[in-house]
């Protein structure tokens, strides 16, 4: 029984193949991968497909891909119809309130805007310190709009703090920790039980060496 799995581009790219081949599997061909966009581990019966962070949640919620690897901050952001088993311990790094030095948002009276590609958790940060804020989706360098003006802060991923510090920003407050996660589609959990169930004891395996 073919088991797909659907894993991140980008950030967490490297470090779930590295997971994914010191478990045993058979993911030389995703480190070569030119413009190919699945691969096939015919011993193990898997199927393999790289994909940005919000459409790995797509694929798992329609069963296309029976498991996908992704970020717990685009599982914050976007919808929840599916299983989040495993904390991976990869790709580690926070989110965080930031923005010029001496310019915390929550001094300022009156209306806050937010830069961010998360408005969903920005939102829901800000509702819960009890203020409102007005929240303008940034899709890439968001620390350039608190530098131009755009907004008064950012909620945004922070990993090892370089762009921050390099563009003269602050970090006013962490909002949570976040990491890699393992999600399954609903269906494949009950239908594709043992199979399943094989690549989380894996996963969990390789997840405890981290
Ligand atoms: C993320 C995030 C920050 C940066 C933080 O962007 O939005 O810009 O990484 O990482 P650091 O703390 O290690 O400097 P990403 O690299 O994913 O690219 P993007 O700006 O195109 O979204």
């Amino acid at each position: 029984m073919t088991i797909a799995i659907a894993l991140t581009k980008g950030r967490l790219e490297k470090a779930s193949i590295a997971m994914l081949k010191k478990e045993g599997y058979g993911v030389e061909a995703l480190k070569e991968k030119g413009r190919t966009l699945v691969f096939e581990d015919t011993q193990k019966d898997i199927r393999y497909f790289l994909v940005k962070p919000n459409d790995c949640i797509t694929y798992v919620q329609h069963g296309v891909a029976d498991i996908g690897i992704v970020g717990k901050d685009t599982l914050m952001e976007g919808s929840d119809d599916y299983y989040e088993l495993l904390d991976l311990n990869i790709g580690k790094c926070r989110f965080i309130l930031g923005g010029l030095k001496g310019h915390n948002p929550f001094d300022k009276l009156g209306h806050i805007t937010i830069g961010t590609k998360y408005p969903n958790v920005a939102k829901a940060y800000f509702m819960e310190k009890g203020r409102e804020i007005e929240c303008i989706k940034i899709d890439g360098s968001v620390e350039l709009a608190p530098l131009l003006g755009l907004c008064d802060g950012i909620v945004d991923i922070m990993e090892t703090g370089d762009t921050l510090r390099e563009n003269g920003l602050v970090v006013f407050d962490t909002l949570c920790e976040l990491s890699a996660r393992v999600i399954v589609n609903k269906a494949s959990l009950k239908l594709k039980q043992t199979a399943v169930c094989a690549v989380l004891e894996d996963l969990q395996r390789g997840s405890e060496a981290c």
